[in-house]
């Protein structure tokens, strides 16, 4: 479009125009409650496990809570544990563990698991284990 505002606002004084002028100028606005960006993966081994295990395996799922609660605080978060072997990884998603449901090769294949095992145990190698908390008295 080439018509300038000013030419729009003068139009507008002269009658039938002003809606669309103060449609113009008004700047949008903003859209209520946008959507959180959801977290970019960095690798498809990532992107296969944020789209298969995040729903309890985020901060504050089940899966953290109670591996938190059992395992120590550092360990709820499976994305952060440099300690994951993959062949424990892929027994507990076909086995369950405890509340963990098992996990079917309708939801998700054994392609799908090889990567998301490889990724768990893989991308914090190198990482110390985290600390043990201090014991309780
Ligand atoms: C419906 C919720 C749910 C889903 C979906 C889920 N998990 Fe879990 N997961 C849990 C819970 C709850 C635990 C803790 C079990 C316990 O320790 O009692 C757990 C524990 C685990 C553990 C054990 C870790 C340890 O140190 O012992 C692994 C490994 C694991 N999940 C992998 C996965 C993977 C990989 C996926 C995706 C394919 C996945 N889970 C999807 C709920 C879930």
């Amino acid at each position: 479009m080439t018509i300038r505002l000013p030419l729009l606002i003068a139009l507008a004084a002269i009658g039938s125009l002003a809606p669309l002028a103060a449609a113009v100028a008004q700047p949008a606005p903003a859209t209520p409650n946008p959507a959180p960006a959801p977290p970019k993966p960095r690798s498809a081994g990532e992107a296969v496990f944020l789209d298969k295990c995040r729903y309890c395996h985020v901060e504050m799922g089940p899966g953290t809570l109670t591996l938190a609660k059992r395992l120590g605080p550092e360990n709820g978060l499976l994305a952060a544990r440099p300690d994951l072997d993959a062949g424990y990884v892929k027994a507990v998603v076909r086995n369950g563990l405890n509340t963990m449901p098992p996990i079917n090769r309708v939801e998700v294949s054994d392609a799908e698991l090889d990567t998301i095992a490889t990724w768990l145990a893989t991308h914090n190698k190198g990482r110390k284990p985290a600390a043990k908390p201090a014991k309780k008295r």
